[in-house]
């Protein structure tokens, strides 16, 4: 049949790995730490862990079935269930492919940064005498912002043009483990500096007060949700993708399980890592997007210095660029896939190459923007959509067109179109086919033991969640 054209995974540690590959990425290194630090510490964390209980494994195990089931990735599988459904799929690709646009340039800043450690190991100049100022030069340096987003599109486009198993499931397989043993290393040497402690606590010591009016708390409601969409690679076509690769004997009820708790792990790592460094080194918390390149570059170079701060700094950035690779071939995967399936479903033979380059060009071009504004700093090269807009950070309004063309493209992406995809999937499996992933997980001979447990949570859980978040995300879009 058409699934042996499509590739298959080599097994199910394969899949797994994969899985979790591409879920554990920025959004655990970059993200994670950085909205705890902006939205609370504890508060956001308490918030985040039951969202991804009552939503982000459930919302994964339907993606898992909805894969297998119909055995398409994001686009065909709506469109399989029924013709009315096709929308959701087109929703499904749309985010990763704007996601991808400011993924990748993120990538490629790593890079930038990886890179520059590794000249300063080899006794070079690697930041081009700013030193730990080097995140205020780059982000207004066209040449490097456009050259390291090139270099990055690149190389996963080359992994994803491999196909399913000789690409993304061999490189996967080779670094995942490879990336926990780099961020134990560097925890440990964090843990040993003094004054680290007051991070600790800023993570795991209960703080309330945090929400002094409602407003407060959807805030961080909001910020949670977007983060956990996000992080765990739900609300889009990946796990619909990755789970139609995989064969009716595995257990997908397992895999919802492992991924998400695997992905919270990483998280909470990252955060483990970063904030008790920034409580050792003197940077703030709170100081946004910013975080993971602004401040770890004073930690390393001024704060630790010399060879040992070369060598950590190199390997911090390589193992968040390793972890931001296996995400976005995992984003660009189903972009591909979804065209690839439309070809065979014409009959025709799949051109997974010329297809990956042709979105490869086209996520170049959306993501120029993104590269050229020196994210929302103003004066660049590229003007941000609150500059569009005639608008100045002060003025009234500004929220509403964020600052800076990433924010945006963020925006539309894990505050829109990943709720309300996720609201309509949880629709579908609690109330329009409710047997769907019931009889899906039993495929592979085992009772389904969690099964009334997740359709309270397709009926009425997800829904109302979802309801909450995109009512929050669109009155604080119009102020
Ligand atoms: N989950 C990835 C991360 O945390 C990002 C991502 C989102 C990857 C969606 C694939 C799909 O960085």
């Amino acid at each position: 049949m058409e699934v042996n054209k499509r590739g298959q995974w080599g097994s199910n540690l394969g899949f797994l790995l994969a899985s979790v590959g591409s879920a554990i990425g920025l959004g655990n290194l970059w993200a994670f730490p950085y909205k705890m630090g902006k939205s609370g510490g504890f508060a956001f964390l308490a918030i985040y862990l039951v969202l991804v209980v009552l939503v982000g494994i459930v919302l994964m195990l339907g993606e898992f079935a909805l894969g297998r089931h119909t055995g398409h990735g994001a686009g065909g599988a709506y469109a399989a269930l029924a013709k009315k459904y096709s929308f959701v799929g087109w929703m499904a690709v749309i985010s990763p492919f704007l996601i991808l646009a400011f993924y990748c340039l993120l990538g490629g800043m790593v890079l930038r940064y990886c890179l520059g450690f590794l000249m300063q190991i080899f006794g070079a100049d690697g930041f081009v005498g700013q030193g730990s100022d080097f995140f205020g030069w780059l982000r207004y340096d066209s040449t490097s912002m456009l050259l390291f987003l090139a270099i990055f599109l690149a190389i996963t486009m080359f992994i994803v043009m491999g196909g399913i198993k000789g690409g993304i499931e061999r490189f996967s397989k080779a670094v995942m483990p490879a990336l926990a043993v780099i961020l134990v290393v560097i925890i440990v040497f964090v843990a040993i500096q003094p004054g680290a402690k007051e991070g600790y606590a800023f993570m795991f010591k209960p703080n309330a007060e945090t929400f002094s009016t409602p407003k407060d708390f959807f805030d961080v409601l909001k910020t949670a949700s977007g983060q956990m969409f996000f992080s765990l690679s739900v609300g889009m076509g990946i796990n619909i993708t990755f789970g139609s690769y995989l064969s009716k004997d595995r257990s997908l009820q397992r895999n919802a399980v492992i991924v998400p708790v695997a992905d919270t792990v990483f998280a909470l790592l990252a955060g483990m890592m970063i904030l008790p460094a920034c409580a050792a080194f003197g940077v703030d918390y709170a100081q946004g997007p910013g975080l993971l390149f602004a401040s770890m570059q004073k930690v390393f170079l001024d704060g630790m210095g010399g060879m040992a701060g070369n060598v950590i700094g190199f390997l911090f950035y390589f193992l968040v660029f390793i972890a931001a690779i296996t995400s976005s071939i995992a984003l660009l995967e189903v972009c591909t896939a979804f065209i690839v399936d439309k070809q065979l479903d014409k009959g025709k033979e799949p051109k997974r190459r010329a297809v990956t380059a042709i979105f490869v060009v086209l996520i170049f071009i959306i993501a120029i923007p993104v590269a050229l504004d020196a994210l929302g700093s103003g004066g660049a090269a590229v003007k941000a959509p609150y500059e569009l807009m005639g608008l100045t950070p002060d003025s009234e309004g500004f929220a509403m067109w964020n600052d800076c063309w990433l924010d945006f493209y963020d925006m539309i992406t894990e505050g829109i179109l990943m709720p309300l995809g996720a609201l309509i999937m949880s629709l579908i499996m609690g109330w329009a086919l409710p047997n769907l992933v019931k009889n899906e997980c039993e495929e592979s001979g085992h009772k389904f033991k969690g099964a009334q447990y997740f359709k309270f949570c397709f009926r009425f859980v997800v829904p109302a969640v979802m309801i909450l978040v995109l009512y929050t995300q669109i009155t604080s879009f119009f102020g």
